[in-house]
């Protein structure tokens, strides 16, 4: 059977890949926060899964207000990289698993939760960035992604707890997957930012703190946070942070095991206009 080994936690911020694509990573601005997935990007090398679940969310690239699913799984074989207004990245294009999506797809639905099937979708920044954060800049990226997209854009969003509990019905979804893979979920955008409005440039580090201990040792009670506490707290994009109880609801101490194992934590502030945060749990 498949199992979750890990769970890999991290915002991102667009202009990270910016700065991989044209070389600016040892500038004075970015060599701190690169420095800062160094010892992620070693770990994952003698760690790498055979798939990885890469919840994340669109930013109106491949849905708008035309069709706004609130969870979406991709199925498809493969993804392009999305033109995001400055030509696609210049990344490897995203290798699907089809078959272990469309069981996870299978499995979750028949556990009630009502699941949107992509066969056809490009991935924005929103998945990019992460993968070049964890891998660098490789040929090809080093296993299949199954990309798990959430509205977080357009209200209603999906709440902290429905998500604690569709990561919970995802880890069993992989359990019940007749293959021995090695399966991480990720979690990813955030930490507190706000883009727009009068408190654009908002950055709430003390709630970030809370938010990365409570992520670790209290997960059950971070969902209970409601998403008023998400927008006062850490600005209107900061809700991006609901995507994160996903993949700590598919680890094994939410299903009667042990706690998992802080690997790696690193906090960096800012990037562009937003609190980095980033955590790597094993299983
Ligand atoms: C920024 C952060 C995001 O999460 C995003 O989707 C776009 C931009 C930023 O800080 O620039
Ligand atoms: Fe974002």
């Amino acid at each position: 059977m498949a199992t979750v080994s890990a769970s890999v936690y991290t915002s991102h911020v667009p202009a990270i890949g910016v700065a991989i694509d044209h070389a600016k990573t040892d500038e004075p601005y970015w060599q701190p926060l690169f420095a800062g997935y160094r010892p992620s990007q070693e770990w994952i090398a003698e760690s790498t899964p055979d798939a990885i679940v890469l919840v994340f969310n669109d930013h109106a690239t491949s849905f708008s207000l035309d069709m706004i699913p609130t969870f979406a799984i991709g199925t498809a074989p493969d993804y392009a990289v999305a033109d995001e207004g400055w030509g696609p990245r210049p990344v490897p294009p995203v290798v699907g698993h089809p078959e272990l999506a469309a069981h996870i797809a299978h499995s979750v639905i028949q556990q009630d939760f009502d699941l949107t099937i992509v066969n056809r979708m490009d991935v924005d920044h929103g998945l990019t960035v992460p993968l070049s954060l964890l891998f660098g800049q490789p040929a090809a990226w080093p296993c299949p992604v199954i990309p798990f997209a959430v509205n977080v854009v357009q209200y209603p969003v999906p709440s902290g707890q429905r998500c604690l509990d569709l990561g919970k019905a995802i880890r069993v979804a992989i359990e019940s997957y007749d293959e021995p893979l090695d399966v991480q979920i990720w979690g990813t955008g955030g930490m507190s930012h706000q883009l727009q409005g009068p408190r654009a440039g908002l950055i709430n580090s003390e709630f970030d703190a809370r938010f990365l201990d409570d992520l670790v040792t209290r997960p059950a009670e971070l969902a209970t946070m409601p998403h008023i506490d998400y927008i006062r707290e850490a600005g209107s994009e900061g809700i991006e942070l609901v995507m994160w109880l996903i993949a700590r609801g598919a680890m094994a101490d939410l299903d009667g095991g042990p706690p998992p194992t802080v690997k790696h934590r690193f906090y960096h502030v800012p990037a562009s206009n937003t609190a980095v945060g980033h955590l790597v749990l094993e299983a």
